[in-house]
């Protein structure tokens, strides 16, 4: 709540079905503080009124170039002054266009050829419209201007076909924007991020898991993206939505997470190990269901690898950071846990406050000592962990191999 206090936004509508979204783009962005004046094309008045949105934001909203409620009769400077961001959702293929060109023919576009600030769209079209040859080089172009995109994303679309062209949601685009107003302390950074749970299997259809819900490692992905680094999430099973911009690779087994971290290391700055991995796996594994029998049933189990070790006994090891959940004694054993994994910092959190939980309380080990966080919202957590990260971190560039 409250990320975007202080932020001046201007919306922009053009004219698709999308149009409708923005009314709940503007609600998500107005509910985390943001300031934000609405224009709309002519075409999106054709979709929504400019009323619903009037009424949203609690201002009038503009629809023309020749407005004289703006004192110096100029709406296209004027409302394009002091904005922090301006976002057009949807942004036609239309209105594409017209930016790739500079085209200034109504408000919307003027402005946003006389913006001092940055501008993000997100683009919202039938498949065909985003697929076609000049839209996809009027979206080259925009990149290479500078013009930040947002989505478009893939699935059923208003027009009864499915593919490549649907808005983003508006909590993703809400989400997006946070990330835009955050310090890029880590740009250019390769990080993974395990996250999640394992599962060990007992049979075809049980198996061994633990509580983790992926919380704390998906708010550790997402906070490191939007300090600029490029993240690769590992993660467990989890019912969570994974940060759009991350590179997600879903594994089960513990030895699954252990094989991708390790083929992946090489070209790896930072390791942040979140993900509550089993130490054991069940030895005498059935491929099919076990049944019930009188004699019972043994497990027998065995060692698992051990995921960060490997990685901080790695030829050029990245930067590790590991994650330390007890349910007692936790600086005693986060610190035993630091020095022997031969790591330079460590979160530590317990269990009782972390599991499953929307909040929780890091302390962080390094060298020096102890950093406590206060209690507060995963993502604020991860953040600060970020912030300390960046303070211990000596970037040494390692060569790129593909990932
Ligand atoms: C019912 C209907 C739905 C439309 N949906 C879209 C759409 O989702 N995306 C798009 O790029 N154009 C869509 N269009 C076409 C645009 O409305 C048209 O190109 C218009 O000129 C856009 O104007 P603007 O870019 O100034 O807002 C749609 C048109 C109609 C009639």
């Amino acid at each position: 709540m409250g990320e975007l206090v202080d932020k001046r936004i201007l919306l922009g509508l053009t004219g698709g079905i999308a149009a409708y979204k923005a009314a709940d783009l503007a609600r998500g962005l107005i509910k985390e503080g943001a300031d934000v004046q609405v224009v709309m094309t002519e075409a999106a008045c054709k979709f929504v009124a400019p009323l619903t949105l009037q009424a949203l934001t609690g201002k009038p909203v503009f629809t023309s170039m020749w407005d004289d409620r703006i004192g110096n009769g100029m709406p296209h400077i004027e409302l394009s002054r002091d904005r922090d961001l301006i976002v057009v959702a949807p942004a036609t293929a239309d209105f594409i266009a017209k930016l790739v060109h500079g085209a200034a023919d109504d408000l919307l576009a003027t402005l946003c050829i006389a913006r001092k600030s940055r501008l993000m769209i997100a683009p919202a079209m039938n498949r065909q419209m985003w697929e076609n040859p000049a839209t996809q080089r009027n979206i080259r172009q925009l990149r290479d201007d500078g013009i930040f995109m947002e989505g478009p994303g893939s699935g059923d679309q208003a027009c009864g076909e499915n593919g490549m062209g649907r808005m983003s949601e508006p909590a993703q685009i809400v989400e997006s924007i946070i990330s835009w107003f955050q310090p890029k302390l880590l740009a250019g950074a390769r990080i993974i991020v395990t996250a999640g749970p394992t599962y060990e299997p007992i049979d075809a259809v049980r198996g061994i898991t633990n509580l983790s819900s992926g919380r704390m490692g998906y708010a550790v992905a997402r906070a490191a993206l939007e300090s600029g680094a490029d993240v690769t999430l590992i993660s467990g099973r989890t019912s969570l939505v994974p940060p759009s911009s991350a590179t997600l690779i879903p594994v089960v087994t513990a030895r699954e997470m252990h094989d991708q971290v390790m083929s992946h290391v090489a070209d790896t700055d930072i390791f942040i190990s979140v993900a509550a991995v089993a130490d054991y796996r069940v030895k005498n594994r059935d491929e099919h269901k076990k049944k019930k029998t009188d004699a019972g049933l043994k497990l027998e189990f065995t060692e698992n690898p051990d995921i960060l070790e490997s990685v901080a006994a790695s030829e050029n090891a990245p930067f590790c950071v590991g994650f330390a959940a007890e349910s007692r004694d936790l600086e005693t054993y986060a610190h035993e846990k630091r020095l022997r994994k031969n790591i330079p910092l460590l979160a530590a959190n317990l269990v009782q406050d972390a599991l499953n939980s929307h909040e929780n309380e890091l302390i962080l080990i390094d060298d020096e000592g102890m950093h406590r966080l206060a209690r507060s919202p995963k993502l604020d957590q991860a953040r600060g962990l970020i912030r300390h990260i960046t303070k211990l971190y000596k970037p040494s560039r390692k060569p790129v191999t593909a990932r």
